[in-house]
C-alpha cells in the first residue's frame, strides 16, 4: 500500500508517496522498496526516509488565505500555554493553518470560517494532516460555548473582542493576529472596553543565521514581518 514519506538530504526534503519513481533536481528517486529509516541514493545526493510529523504535513498543506505560520501560532502557545484538553474556538479558519497547530498541541478545536471555499480548503487539510477538527461554515457572531481561548484573525478583529469575552471561561485568553498597527490599535482599546486583563502586544521576528567560512551572520533575506497579535485574559 502507498504511504506517505519524507525523504530528506542535506539542502532540501520532498514528501512523496512510497511505490513510485520520481524526477528530481539530483536525479530519479526509487521509492518503489522503501523503509522507514533507510537511506538511499537520489543520484550523487544521500536522502534519510522518514515518517512525516503532522508539522511536516502541515508546512505542506495548501494555502487559500494568509496563513497563521507555525512560528507565530507557537507564540500563541507560549503566552497563553495552550496545551491537552484546552477548548479552543479559532476563527475565521481561513487555509486551517493554525486550527491544525493547536490541535497538534492537544487542544480541541473548533473553527469558524464564514467563506465556503475556505472552510472546504481547512477541512481537507485537518484531513490530510489527520487531526480532527470541527469546522463550522459559520460567521464568527454566530459562534457558541464556553472555551479556554479564542483566536482571532479576521478582518476588523476589534469588531468581535466583545463576543469573544463572552466565549471565554475566567482565567481564558484572547489571542488576535493583525497585519497592521492600526489594527493592533483598535484591538487594544476594544479589549480594555471589554474588560480583559494583562493587555500584551507582541512582534515575533526570526531572524535566520548562516554560520561558517569565516562568513557567519544574519542570511541576507529572511521574512521581515509577518503579524502582531494582541493579548487579553479574563479575569
Ligand atoms: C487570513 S484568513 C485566516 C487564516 C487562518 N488563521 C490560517 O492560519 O489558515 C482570514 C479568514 O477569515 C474569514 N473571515 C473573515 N471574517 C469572518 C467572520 N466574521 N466569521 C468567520 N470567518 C471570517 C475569511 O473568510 C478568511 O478565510
Amino acid at each position: 500500500m502507498e504511504e506517505r514519506v519524507l525523504i530528506v538530504g542535506k539542502e532540501k526534503s520532498y514528501l512523496l508517496g512510497t511505490g513510485k519513481v520520481y524526477d528530481t533536481k539530483y536525479g530519479k528517486a526509487d521509492l518503489r522498496k522503501v523503509k522507514i529509516g533507510q537511506r538511499i541514493k537520489v543520484g550523487k545526493a544521500v536522502f534519510s526516509v522518514l515518517k512525516p510529523s503532522t508539522l511536516d504535513l502541515l508546512l505542506h498543506c495548501k494555502r487559500g488565505p494568509q496563513v497563521i505560520l507555525p512560528k507565530d501560532a507557537a507564540a500563541i502557545v507560549s503566552i497563553t500555554g495552550a496545551g491537552t484538553d484546552w477548548k479552543v474556538i479559532d476563527s475565521g479558519g481561513g487555509s486551517g493553518w493554525l486550527s491544525i497547530f493547536l490541535s497538534m498541541q492537544g487542544c480541541s478545536v473548533t473553527s469558524y470560517e464564514r467563506d465556503k471555499g475556505f472552510f472546504e480548503i481547512a477541512n481537507k487539510n485537518a484531513e490530510f494532516c489527520g487531526v480532527k477538527i470541527k469546522f463550522v461554515n459559520k460567521d464568527f457572531s454566530k459562534a457558541k460555548g464556553k472555551v479556554d481561548l479564542v483566536t482571532l484573525d479576521l478582518e476588523n478583529p476589534d469588531r468581535f473582542i466583545k463576543k469573544a469575552f463572552s466565549l471565554l471561561k475566567t482565567g481564558g485568553w484572547v489571542a488576535v493576529y493583525c497585519l497592521h498597527a492600526e489594527t493592533l490599535g483598535k484591538v487594544w482599546a476594544a479589549l480594555e472596553k471589554a474588560g480583559f486583563s494583562g493587555i500584551k502586544g507582541l512582534e515575533n521576528i526570526q531572524k535566520e543565521w548562516q554560520y561558517g567560512y569565516g562568513k557567519s551572520r544574519p542570511k541576507t533575506w529572511s521574512m521581515a514581518h509577518t503579524g502582531f497579535l494582541v493579548f487579553g485574559r479574563k479575569v
